[in-house]
């Protein structure tokens, strides 16, 4: 889908992160104030390292809004890296002003992450230039484009909210209840449960004391998001194609479950569907989700549900065995300054990733230019709908 499009650039410690999205209609509210509430969502959770403590992630609009509203054109963010200034000579962008080598240099590469493949393709001897575009730092653009895609949604009446359902061993089985995201927000694991998140960070800090790191699941739902978005008549118009594709574009997922997921492979068909009945005022309404919202390719109106795994971060403090690239000998992986877990911030990003799709998937459908023609839009089919 390419309605909405949109591009990051940046490295890790470098001067700044850049992104640019395109689609947005004018008539969109959007300010900063906005863009770092959910930044700042994106930057908690037990078991980050202490980056975290550094950035403000304070993001810049530099286009595309005039007066706290959109103007139908690109918009362009800038999210510069506080910490550059402790890297300036190691990441200067201009060449260096005589031949010392840069410090912290890279030459083992650490097993799960994109240093070795990484360097052979781009024929890079010092890895970190690399990690520091592998880096995660990334994924903080991501949230802010998210939040935009978000905003357009926010018109339409679409909310989306995050969980954590797994980090490690420790399962937060508890079923989605009317919590507000915010109540999810306070739980430094983002668990609903209680009990759940004890033993969440209880796993985080073992893992930590072991110099060791956890992955987990993660689920993301969407509310109110209108019917029949995406399509059946084409593979690259199938919504769940393009849902799983931005998950599993995200550093360190594993896999992607939509609905019942992996789970609907082990039931019979009598458990796996949702069955039809006469509804209140609409013709037919749906008497379970285990679809996740999605059915054919398109939206089915029910709740949008995605989980994602997420699988150990890859920098352990213990490091793994890896080979040094200059010498050809066995030694420890480079540790590079990390976090321990970060389920809980992937759900946050995962957020904005959906709203992504979702978005570029609801300007597929109904176009516009300008908020008011797209709200209309979306309300006429909803009265079409209802009457079906
Ligand atoms: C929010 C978030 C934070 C992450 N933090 C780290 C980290 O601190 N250290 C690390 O080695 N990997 C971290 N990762 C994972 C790496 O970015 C990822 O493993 C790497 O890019 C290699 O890609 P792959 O795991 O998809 O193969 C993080 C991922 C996410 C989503």
């Amino acid at each position: 889908m390419s309605e909405l499009r949109f591009l990051t650039a940046g490295e890790s410690h470098g001067p700044a992160l850049v992104g640019i999205i395109e689609g947005i209609p004018s008539g969109l509210a959007l300010d900063a104030q906005l863009l770092l509430g959910q930044a700042r969502r994106r930057k908690r959770g037990f078991g980050r390292g202490n980056r975290q403590n550094i950035e403000t992630d304070e993001v810049r609009i530099v286009a595309g809004v005039r007066r706290g509203v959109t103007i139908g054109s690109p918009i362009a963010l800038i999210l510069e890296n506080k910490d550059h200034v402790r890297w300036a000579e190691i990441m200067r962008v201009e060449p260096p002003a005589d031949d010392t080598p840069p410090g912290r240099q890279v030459h083992v590469p650490r097993p799960g992450h994109a240093d070795r493949i990484g360097g052979i393709k781009y024929g890079h001897d010092d890895l970190r230039d690399v990690l520091e575009r592998a880096s995660a730092r990334e994924t903080a653009m991501r949230v802010a484009l998210g939040t935009v895609a978000r905003a357009l949604l926010g018109e339409l009446g679409v909310t989306i909210a995050s969980r954590v359902v797994r980090i490690g061993g420790a399962v937060d089985a508890t079923p989605w209840r009317d919590v507000s995201p915010e109540t999810i927000d306070e739980s430094p694991v983002r668990a609903l449960d209680p009990a759940a998140t004890q033993a969440m960070v209880a796993e985080i800090e073992a893992a930590k004391a072991a110099g060791d790191s956890l992955g987990g699941v993660f689920e993301v739902v969407a509310h109110g998001v209108p019917v029949a978005l995406g399509s059946y008549v084409q593979w690259d118009r199938r919504l769940e194609g393009e849902v799983a594709r931005t998950f599993m574009a995200l550093n360190a997922i594993k896999g992607v479950e939509i609905g019942l997921g992996f789970g609907a492979a082990a039931v019979r068909g009598s458990q796996a569907h949702d069955e039809y009945e006469p509804g209140d005022g609409v013709r037919t309404r749906y008497r379970s989700n285990r679809a996740g919202g999605i059915e054919g390719g398109m939206t089915t109106g029910q709740p949008v549900v995605v989980r994602a795994a997420m699988k150990p971060i890859a920098t352990l403090m213990q490091p793994l065995d890896s080979v040094d690239l200059r010498t050809g000998e066995a030694t420890k992986a480079h540790i590079e300054r990390s976090d321990t877990c970060a389920v809980p911030a992937a759900a946050v990003i995962g957020e904005s990733l959906l709203a992504l799709a979702l978005a570029s998937a609801v300007l597929e459908k109904f176009g516009g230019d300008s908020i008011a023609e797209l709200r209309e839009r979306v309300q006429a089919w909803e009265r079409t709908v209802r009457a079906r």
